[in-house]
């Protein structure tokens, strides 16, 4: 049973590392694996803008190059550097995001938007990527 409390707290903890100098835009992601561990990403911002990497792709990234492959479940936290947590609103993963979540992930893996550290909501990767079969499938 997945704590989603505990994987949302670990998503504020990451979106404390934002580097937003540009879209002040600050997104914090918590990546769970299968095993029960959490890798943490923030969105990292550059000037020429193309190379910016989502916190989702971070997290991802970071447990694709340390070995781990098999993920159960995400959260996601995105505001507004000047907004206070619970002011904002959800922030759903962008669409290269969720492409990476299909190259990765089952159709079952749990993605959480939060807003406040008790205010979620929980969908499946085949609900917000829908009509999609490979590699989702895999
Ligand atoms: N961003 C993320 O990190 N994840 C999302 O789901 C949406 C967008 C980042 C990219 C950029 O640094 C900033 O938020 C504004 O788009």
């Amino acid at each position: 049973m997945i704590d989603y409390k505990i994987l949302v707290k670990e998503a504020y903890e990451a979106q404390k590392y934002a580097y937003i100098p540009y879209s002040h835009w600050a997104v914090g992601a918590a990546l769970l694996t299968k095993e029960g561990k959490i890798y943490r990403g923030c969105n990292i911002e550059s000037s020429t803008f193309s190379p910016t990497n989502c916190a989702e792709r971070t997290a991802f990234f970071k447990a694709i190059s340390e070995g781990d492959k098999d993920f159960a479940a995400i959260a996601i936290v995105g505001n507004d550097a000047d907004t206070p947590i619970g002011e904002g609103d959800f922030c759903p993963p962008c669409g290269v995001c969720r492409q990476v979540m299909t190259e990765f992930c089952q159709r079952d893996f749990e993605i959480i938007l939060a807003r406040d550290y008790d205010d979620y909501k929980v969908y499946t990767l085949a609900e917000l990527m829908p009509l999609i079969s490979l590699p989702l499938s895999k």
